[in-house]
């Protein structure tokens, strides 16, 4: 707009060339003409409609920031922890304290997480997500939120829940039915797994394995974006493990999917007073906590895709432990 101004202003002198030095100087005092004036006026405009966009950039700017600073990725999709977990620590919440007395070896005396990508192999994984399949195919919620337990025989089926060797019996499947649901190597997987978890947990957080014991829930579970039929579908609601199950110390999930490839949504989330601590699951990654309300947690719904993992809870109290699977070939002598 001024160089408007400016060549308006040369044209006036060039049409004024021919006459004396007072024209041109008539032309010059044109600079605090009304044009002047309102040339300025529309910069001091232009001025501070820039200021006032560079203020929004940077309220914007300092927005995001703080934004991702209330949402950190304790493990990502893309990262591979196989040299020493990542972790973190914190003091035990006062949820522990009865645990503490009444199992003072066993109960954890300092809490915290942890995630790894080298407890369980990619085979083991794989042989983990074929039993979740065929297991959970036979059943399965009409919601977003299926179970099976290998321990109780728990399975998820429509609304409600049955007993998975119950409904073999009822159905008078044959033992090689059974055989074919789950095989002594499924156990076995199952067994060795498991067992690798307690030890993990037990080293990583400064208690004796021998006195941790496998406990409810423990349960093969599978996630997907259909509706929820019944309030016991809704999974993606903050809760501590502890304040559901008492008895329970610690609590670990093996992955049997991956987030991005199998499944959109359905991260894992540990809700922090200041910023929340994502894990995206992948296929064979372990992760583990204290099971009291320093790790408040949630799954996001998943939007697309199946979600499969094995959830593990440890109990120091013998009298909560599960049953053996192998309670399976007692049932059915094989
Ligand atoms: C953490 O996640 C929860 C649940 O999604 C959410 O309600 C809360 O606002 C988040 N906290 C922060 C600090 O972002």
């Amino acid at each position: 707009m001024s160089s408007d101004g400016l060549n308006r202003r040369k044209r006036v002198v060039n049409r004024n060339s021919d006459t004396n030095e007072e024209n041109v100087s008539r032309v010059v005092s044109q600079e605090g003409s009304p044009e002047r004036q309102q040339n300025q006026s529309i910069m001091k405009r232009v001025m501070s409609l820039m200021a006032l966009l560079m203020a929004i950039l940077v309220i914007v700017y300092y927005m995001t920031q703080s934004n991702d600073t209330k949402e950190l990725v304790m493990a990502s999709v893309t990262q591979s922890i196989t040299g020493s977990p990542i972790a973190q620590q914190m003091m035990c919440s006062q949820d522990h304290n009865e645990d503490r007395v009444q199992f003072p070896s066993c109960a954890p005396q300092r809490c915290g997480r942890f995630v790894s990508d080298s407890v369980i192999t990619e085979s083991e994984a794989k042989h983990l997500l074929s039993v979740a399949e065929r297991g959970l195919s036979l059943g399965g919620s009409s919601g977003g939120y299926s179970v099976l337990s290998v321990h109780s025989g728990t399975l998820s089926m429509a609304n409600n829940f049955v007993n998975i060797y119950k409904l073999m019996e009822s159905t008078q499947r044959k033992t090689e039915d059974l055989k074919e649901l789950f095989t002594e190597k499924d156990l076995e997987v199952y067994r060795t797994v498991t067992n690798r978890v307690r030890k993990t947990i037990a080293i990583h957080f400064g208690v004796p394995s021998a006195q941790l014991y496998l406990t409810n829930p423990t349960v093969f579970s599978r996630h997907t974006a259909n509706r929820p039929q019944i309030k016991g579908h809704v999974y993606w609601h903050r809760h501590v493990d502890k304040r559901h199950v008492r008895y329970v110390q610690f609590t670990s999930l093996v992955y049997l999917s991956t987030y991005g490839a199998d499944f959109s949504g359905g991260r894992f989330i540990f809700i922090d007073e200041m910023s929340n601590q994502t894990i995206e699951p992948k296929l064979g990654r372990l992760s583990a906590y204290t099971s009291g309300s320093g790790n408040e947690d949630i799954v996001e719904r998943a939007t697309s895709g199946t979600r499969y993992a094995l959830l593990i809870g440890f109990t120091c109290d013998p009298m909560f432990a599960a049953k053996d699977p192998q309670i399976l070939s007692a049932i059915f002598p094989i």
